[in-house]
């Protein structure tokens, strides 16, 4: 049997849904798998009464992740909103596995979703051939998960053009999909809801109109608070992607993780983290994401390129790939950042060789 390259959130982890599914002794909603709050101890972690340990998936304010939960037990859908990189799709499919037991209603938003992604489709063949009958007619997931009472995701919502959003209009405010083809609708089961994420990048692209805006309910997802917090997201991300893949090296010291961390939160800033360096900042995010990816790059060379154990000149060529996004105005930016701070910092010498070395 193939294994599956990356495996749905339910599947991952399988086993501590199914121990807080028995351990549950909250209420649940309707059609929901977990409690809300087991859905909670879900995303941010924690132990059981019987010693079970769940990982936390979202590493940050339990707060934001209980105002998540409960929006989702009221009429009102789920907006989860903030800049690239700080978890919304991440957030969303443990979401939805967690009170369905489902991640995969998905649909991706693109200046090119039409609105029978969002409703309904045809079956060309068949509509020609039959008329639009039952069989014709092509669910989408938005129709999959109202039938069926469960989460459905929408990602990237702002991309989709705003007559198209408001095909989500019926469907939130009335919990229907009309077929008028067919002369019937289908009304949502109770444990249907809505959670779509957008990017405040995006905005601007096609903002949510303000009808739509009033059927959601929006958490902004901060870039991670604290240098720690920071660490500690990348430290788990890396280890699991370690194991995922296999990889024939050492995990990484700490003090490399520190380091990434370190450049990516200075040049976002904008300042050095004693507060004494103004610094230029470079067009890119740099987000939490971006960090994690260098580190598993990393890894892969020092794996397969290095001596298995992560070191500065594996890391190099990521952190410059991440910072320069524009080869002009960002390539100034590095440099800058390159002899101002990197040099200067004895420990970090490592890292201003590896980084001088590739002639960027
Ligand atoms: N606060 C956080 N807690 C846990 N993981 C995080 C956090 N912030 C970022 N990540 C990690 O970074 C990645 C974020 O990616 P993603 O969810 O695709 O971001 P977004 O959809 O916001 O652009 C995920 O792999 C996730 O594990
Ligand atoms: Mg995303």
């Amino acid at each position: 049997m193939a294994t599956i390259l990356r495996q749905h959130a339910e599947e991952l982890y399988a086993l501590e849904l199914e121990e807080l599914r028995k351990q549950d002794q909250d209420k649940r909603p309707a059609n929901w798998h977990l409690s809300p709050q087991s859905a909670v101890t879900y995303l941010i972690g924690g132990k059981l009464k019987n010693g079970f340990e769940v990982t936390p998936k979202y590493i940050g304010n339990k707060r934001l992740m209980e105002i998540a939960v409960a929006t989702l037990t009221t009429d009102r859908a789920l907006l989860l909103y903030g800049l690239p990189g700080t978890a919304k799709s991440w957030v969303s499919e443990h979401l939805a596995a967690a009170i369905s037991g489902d991640s995969t209603l998905i649909v991706q938003g693109t200046a090119g979703t039409g609105e029978e992604a969002i409703r309904y489709g045809w079956n060309y063949a068949r509509l020609l051939a039959e008329g639009p009958t039952e069989k014709a007619l092509v669910e989408t997931p938005v129709m999959r998960a109202m039938k069926d009472g469960k989460i459905v995701r929408i990602e990237e919502l702002t991309r989709i053009g705003a007559d198209v959003q408001d095909a989500l209009i019926t469907i939130l405010s009335e919990k229907s999909l009309p077929i008028p083809e067919l002369n019937t609708e289908v009304q949502a089961v109770r444990g249907f809801n809505v959670i779509a994420t957008a990017n405040n990048r995006d905005k601007g692209v096609n903002e949510l109109s303000s009808a739509l805006k009033r059927r959601f309910n929006t958490v902004i997802l901060p870039v991670p608070d604290s240098m720690d917090e920071e660490i500690d997201i990348v430290k788990r991300r890396v280890e699991s992607f370690e194991k995922i893949m296999e990889l024939p090296a050492e995990p990484p010291a700490l003090q490399e993780i520190r380091r990434i961390v370190t450049i990516f939160r200075e040049l976002r800033s904008g300042v050095t983290m004693d507060g004494k360096t103004k610094i230029k900042m470079p067009s890119g995010t740099l987000s939490t994401a971006e960090a994690i990816s260098v580190v598993n790059n990393g890894l892969a060379m020092a794996a397969y390129f290095g001596d298995g154990q992560l070191k500065a000149n594996d890391l190099a060529a990521g952190i410059i790939g991440a910072v320069v996004k524009d080869p002009v105005q960002d390539k100034i930016v590095w440099q800058e950042y390159l002899e101002t701070v990197v040099k200067p910092r004895d420990e970090w010498k490592d890292i201003y060789r590896a980084c001088r070395d590739l002639g960027i």
